[in-house]
């Protein structure tokens, strides 16, 4: 006997473009029952950057359901019941592990069929772990990654049992820098240690770090960079005790934290839907080269028209934002209607102890760094976190980043990378604060 539900819409993966497509399905139409989200997490779709942030604290952390998405866009909570009232269901605790998009089915953990019409693919990333490469010892207790709520609740539980012990964090970006922090406000004794010779290599100038390596330094983190973990030792309970670096060195730890990087979850679809840049190809509606299988969110890699290129982005704004897009282009599909390509415009945000910071556009060119204008001087001064950088390329400005900006600059820099303003280096470098401003 086959226990099977067919469903006219389903969303596999119950994470942050789940819950903002959702929305947007009942902000467009929605029949009672129609649509099905599945989803290996127990809970319903949350805001998931809250992880590394105050869900760490030690006072008053965020906890469910103050964090449920929508809350991240200012619009109303989603809590479990609404998407009841919605006649949504929500497939929670179900892993899919097999997908055949020929024959329209997906099938559980527990042997569950799931048909469909029309699939949006949400599934988002996973952590690269260290096991995955083989680092000895790896495998060892209170060694920890930060993907799901699961992830973070034992990392909770370690911080109350190991009580200000030492914490080890591999990795520069951006997960790394947000966990170091909160241990930090744990009273924890932190070591950060990763492979490049500068935090957030990705996106950070060297500049730019070295303010975020300045204040982390006189916060007491101790930053190793330039190597890696290449060997963990445990004690007899099989709890992670020494860190072995390549450049020699060991650190003593009771919590290691792991952040790496992510990568794609698209093994459920391989050989069955084109891929590109290990993300599931989609164009500019979100449609994969499956008839009625779209993709949204950390998995897709879409046209990005401003810079001509395809590209998969692994952040919030841009999960919430296809999600949406995707679901419009589903209705105006059925009503024979046609809606625009997605344009997205990439923004990023992050924030660590009474830091925060946002980044919009391209990070490529020249990076022209600015500070407050009431600080006459071309460094920003780990005193006073207030300064940018703009990216000039081809004498265009392509790119900006801002910590400690108000509402109006963040608006004002926005619009000035938007629009790719032409701009003269010396220029910018005295007068970007104003002008961001002057814009906002
Ligand atoms: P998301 O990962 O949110 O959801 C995927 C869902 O699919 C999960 O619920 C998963 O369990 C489920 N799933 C996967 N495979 C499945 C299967 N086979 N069966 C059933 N369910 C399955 N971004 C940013 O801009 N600023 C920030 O500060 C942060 N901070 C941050 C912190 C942490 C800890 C993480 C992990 C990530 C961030 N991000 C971020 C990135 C941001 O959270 C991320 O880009 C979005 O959550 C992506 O949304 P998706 O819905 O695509 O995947």
């Amino acid at each position: 006997i086959f226990d099977k539900q067919h469903f006219k819409y389903i969303i596999l993966g119950g994470g942050v473009a789940a819950g903002y497509a959702a929305k947007e399905f009942t902000r467009q139409r929605l029949l009672p029952g129609e649509l099905a989200i599945i989803s290996k997490e127990a809970v319903a779709p949350y805001e998931r950057p809250v992880l590394t942030k105050s869900y760490l604290f030690p006072n008053e952390p965020a906890r469910l359901p103050s964090f449920h998405v929508c809350v991240g866009s200012g619009e109303e909570i989603l809590l479990p019941e609404w998407y009841k009232e919605k006649g949504i269901e929500l497939i929670i605790g179900t892993e899919i592990v097999k997908a055949d998009l020929a024959s329209k089915m997906l099938i559980s953990a527990s042997g569950k069929i799931y048909t469909y019409q029309t699939l949006i693919i949400a599934t988002g990333s996973k952590a690269v772990k260290l096991t995955d490469s083989g680092v000895q010892g790896a495998d060892a207790k209170n060694i920890f990654y930060l993907r799901e709520i699961s992830d973070a609740d034992m990392l909770v539980e370690a911080i109350r049992t190991k009580n200000k012990g030492k914490v080890v964090v591999i990795g520069g970006g951006n997960i790394g820098l947000e966990v170091a922090a909160a241990m930090r406000i744990n009273k924890f004794d932190v070591s950060m240690v990763y492979r490049e010779q500068w935090c957030m290599a990705g996106l950070f100038s060297p500049t730019i770090a070295s303010f975020y390596e300045g204040y982390y330094a006189n916060k007491g983190v101790k930053l190793i960079k330039d190597t890696v973990a290449v060997e963990f030792e445990a004690d007899l309970n099989g709890q992670v005790k020494k860190v072995k670096l390549k450049n020699g060195k060991v650190l003593q730890a009771d919590i290691v934290v792991v952040g790496i990087g992510a990568r794609p979850l698209t093994e459920l679809f391989e050989g069955q839907v084109e891929e590109e840049k290990g993300g599931i190809k989609i164009d500019g509606l979100f449609r994969t080269s499956v008839q009625d299988v779209y993709a949204v969110g950390d998995v897709a890699t879409f046209p990005m028209k401003l810079y001509n290129d395809m590209r998969r982005v692994q952040h919030v704004d841009h999960a919430r934002q296809s999600a949406e897009h995707a679901v419009k282009a589903i209705k105006a599909r059925e009503d024979g209607k046609s809606i625009e390509e997605y344009q997205y415009f990439p923004f990023l945000y992050s924030s660590y102890f009474d830091l925060s910071w946002i980044f919009c556009g391209d990070n490529v060119g020249e990076p022209v760094v600015f500070v407050d204008a009431q600080y006459n001087t071309t460094r920003p001064s780990p005193t006073k976190p207030k300064f940018g950088t703009y990216w000039i390329n081809n004498g265009k400005v392509v790119g900006a980043f801002l910590e400690g900006g108000t509402a109006e600059e963040i608006e004002g820099i926005a619009k000035i990378v938007s629009l790719q303003l032409e701009a003269q280096r010396d220029r910018l470098e005295i007068y970007g604060m104003l002008v961001a401003g002057l814009y906002g």
